[in-house]
């Protein structure tokens, strides 16, 4: 839940949108009328022309994220895989731009499935993930032919193998492991400790067994380890460390059972910047290193290098992406605060509710002026945790004028909601002066088109 105490120590930062470049999508500009752009658009135009709230994506920026990682990986001739996490952001176009980067996709559901074939992204490259898929989800999967299905239980294993036999097919799979690695984040998005819902234990002897016997179904292929130690991490340690361990089990599960892993797939998890004060390890530094600690622990074991594969999400889209919203009223409660409301709040980016998280904002019809005022962004909706951005330096808002809030292009549209029926916003992706709808506003109609009575 947000902290809501205000901060009396908070200042305004004079900044312009220019001074928090490190925090907006790649292509953002100021044009002529000192308004704010991304991708060659006016985001005053956009605002004002579509309606808010409205998320927009930077496609450029998108693109480059995901040429980084696999740049990075040939630069060092790393035999790797990409496989973004569609869970961070996921829409039909956005999988067609990860196909056509030449990235794999990971699903964590059968909606994502569904939504990931629709786009036409190749079954075979598809990873599905989960804690506890449905057998219906798991049978649309070996259906469907995914490239790995990431086991995360026993009972699934048994399942996986028995429907796979019963289709005249061999499952590939991962297994989930949790590393018992606690990394340095926020404790909701941490996922590889013991303590965790997800995958099969190291020290309490579950994976070892696990994978024995993998090993011996007819069903599936045991192809990998796979691990995911947790999310918007900044120490690459963390990830280094997780490796020393995972290659340490691979070693094991040769030596001991002659069982060989050719795959390793490290998951998600770097950071990024929603401040200008916060210094991610860039993408080259992350692949450079975790890269180095493969092919040493691996060389160290006498082992074959594994196919490395990673599934980075936040860091892909979370800078690319931008909220806007129009100002509606705004309550300057002396001694207080100043509530500045929006056209959204906790159902179109509930990170703040849910994580007390960080957001940055500017207006975008101001984007070349300091920013001069403290104000708390408020949501619409009817609880007073509907903030998004608490005690944020911001330019003097006037009702009418165009807010965004930056570095909201992961878990942001994925976390929607249609709490108090409010309709989902549109979302556009921008480039090179054109905006491209990929995703329509929902309508009131869309409201009732479950509620059948
Ligand atoms: N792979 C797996 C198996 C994952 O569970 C996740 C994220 C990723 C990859 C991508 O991680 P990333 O590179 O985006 O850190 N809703 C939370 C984040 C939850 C992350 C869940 N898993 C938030 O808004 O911060």
């Amino acid at each position: 839940m947000a902290h809501l105490a205000h901060d009396p120590n908070k200042m305004p930062d004079g900044r312009t949108a220019l001074d928090l470049m490190a925090v907006l999508p790649q292509t953002a500009s100021l044009n002529e009328k000192g308004n704010l752009c991304v991708g060659g658009v006016d985001l005053v135009d956009l605002a004002r022309s579509k309606g808010t709230a409205l998320y927009v994506m930077d496609e450029e920026h998108v693109r480059t994220q995901l040429r980084r990682y696999c740049t990075a990986f040939d630069a060092l001739g790393i035999d790797a895989h990409v496989a973004f996490a569609g869970k961070a952001f996921v829409t039909r176009y956005m999988a067609q731009i990860v196909n056509e980067e030449g990235c794999w996709l990971d699903i964590s559901s059968g909606g994502e499935l569904h939504l990931a074939l629709a786009a036409g992204f190749p079954a075979a490259h598809i990873i599905a993930h989960g804690n506890n898929k449905t057998t219906n989800e798991l049978t649309e999967a070996i259906t469907a032919r995914v490239g790995r299905i990431a086991i995360d239980s026993f009972e699934e294993l048994e399942r996986v193998n028995a429907l796979a036999i019963e289709q005249g097919t061999t499952q590939p799979i991962f297994l989930r492991i949790k590393p018992g690695i606690k990394a340095d984040t926020h404790e909701f998005i941490v996922t590889g400790s013991e303590d965790s819902k997800f995958g099969f234990g190291l020290t309490d002897g579950t994976a070892f067994a696990a994978a024995i016997r993998a090993h011996e179904m007819e069903g599936v292929q045991l192809k990998g380890l796979h691990v995911h130690i947790g999310s918007q991490i900044f120490k690459i340690d963390s990830f280094e460390h997780t490796l020393d361990t995972m290659v340490g089990i691979i070693a094991r599960l040769f030596e001991e059972q002659g069982i060989t892993i050719e795959e390793f797939d490290l998951g998600g998890g770097l950071g990024v910047a929603y401040a200008p004060e916060h210094k991610p390890p860039s993408i080259e530094e992350f692949v450079a290193r975790v890269s180095a600690a493969l092919l040493t622990q691996c060389k160290a074991r006498g082992l074959i290098i594994p196919q490395f594969i990673v599934e980075p999400g936040r860091s892909i889209v979370a800078n690319a992406g931008i909220t806007l919203y129009t100002v509606g009223s705004i309550k300057n409660l002396p001694g207080i605060r100043t509530y500045v409301a929006v056209d959204g709040g906790m159902t179109d980016n509930i990170r703040t509710a849910l994580y007390d998280a960080h957001y940055e904002a500017v207006i975008a019809n101001k984007a070349s002026l300091p920013r001069d005022c403290i104000v708390t962004l408020a949501g619409k909706h009817c609880e007073s945790g509907d903030v998004v951005a608490i005690d944020t330096a911001l330019q003097t808002p006037e009702t009418g004028d165009i807010v965004c809030v930056l570095a909201t292009g992961a878990y942001c549209y994925t976390m929607a909601s249609n709490y108090n029926k409010q309709v989902r916003p549109a979302v556009y992706f921008v480039r090179e002066g054109d905006e491209r709808l990929v995703v329509r506003r929902e309508t009131y109609e869309d409201l009732l088109n479950c509620d059948i009575y």
